[in-house]
């Protein structure tokens, strides 16, 4: 049985990955998220629910505690929450974490929008974790699975994104987190 917290589980991309690991034996889901009513999915009867804030440090050490594998799916303040994610692992002895990010935290010059993004990056490769930090293009609601990967320092391609392509592919870490360890990878669909 795998161990899988995922914070801001009221988000749009969790939603999807949710649903494709609810279905799942070998995983056992807590969801943790600010407000409960604000989840989107109906079958989580087997998944535990925190209500918590990640910029709680001690809230986030108490849910990440005896987890296998932390997968990040916020907005907001991303490095202050980058900084506390790190810590309360690093405090509890975790060590993959799944962090999305977004295309273009490496250009220069950088976006301010993405700066946040970017600094959020820096604090996780800078640590000592497993990460895998994802940065995909724009996101679609297509019903389709379809994307490729660029790695970081690679160019990164294409316009666009489906959420469940994305979702796929987190569930995909998830299920070999072994994968991708210490990797930043673009993530888009391809000739988009
Ligand atoms: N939209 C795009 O095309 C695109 C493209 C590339 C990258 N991205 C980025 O990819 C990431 C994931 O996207 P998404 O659409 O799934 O994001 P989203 O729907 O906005 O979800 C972000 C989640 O973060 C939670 N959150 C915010 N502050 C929190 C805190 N202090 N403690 C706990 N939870 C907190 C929110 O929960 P509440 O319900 O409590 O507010 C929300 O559910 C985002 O950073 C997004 O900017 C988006």
């Amino acid at each position: 049985m795998k161990n899988v917290i995922i914070l801001g589980a009221s988000g749009n991309i969790a939603k999807h990955v949710i649903d494709i690991l609810a279905k799942k034996d070998d995983v056992k889901l807590t969801l943790f998220l600010r407000n409960k009513s604000r989840l989107r999915n109906k079958n989580v009867s087997r998944c535990r629910i925190v209500e918590g804030n990640v910029l709680d440090l001690h809230q986030l050490k108490e849910a990440i505690t005896g987890q296998d594998i932390v997968y990040a799916n916020l907005a907001g303040d991303l490095e202050a929450m980058a900084k506390n994610i790190v810590k309360a692992m690093n405090e509890t002895g975790v060590k993959k974490l799944i962090f999305i990010s977004s295309i273009g935290i490496y250009d220069v010059p950088l976006k301010p929008v993405l700066k946040p993004y970017r600094k959020a990056a820096d604090v996780i490769e800078a640590s000592d974790l497993e990460y895998t930090i994802l940065r995909p293009t724009w996101f679609t609601s297509t019903d389709e699975v379809d994307y490729e990967t660029t790695r970081k320092g690679e160019p990164e391609k294409g316009s666009v994104v489906s959420q469940k392509s994305l979702a796929t592919l987190i569930t995909k870490i998830i299920e070999f987190p072994y994968n991708y360890v210490r990797e930043s990878l673009g993530v888009n669909k391809p000739n988009s």
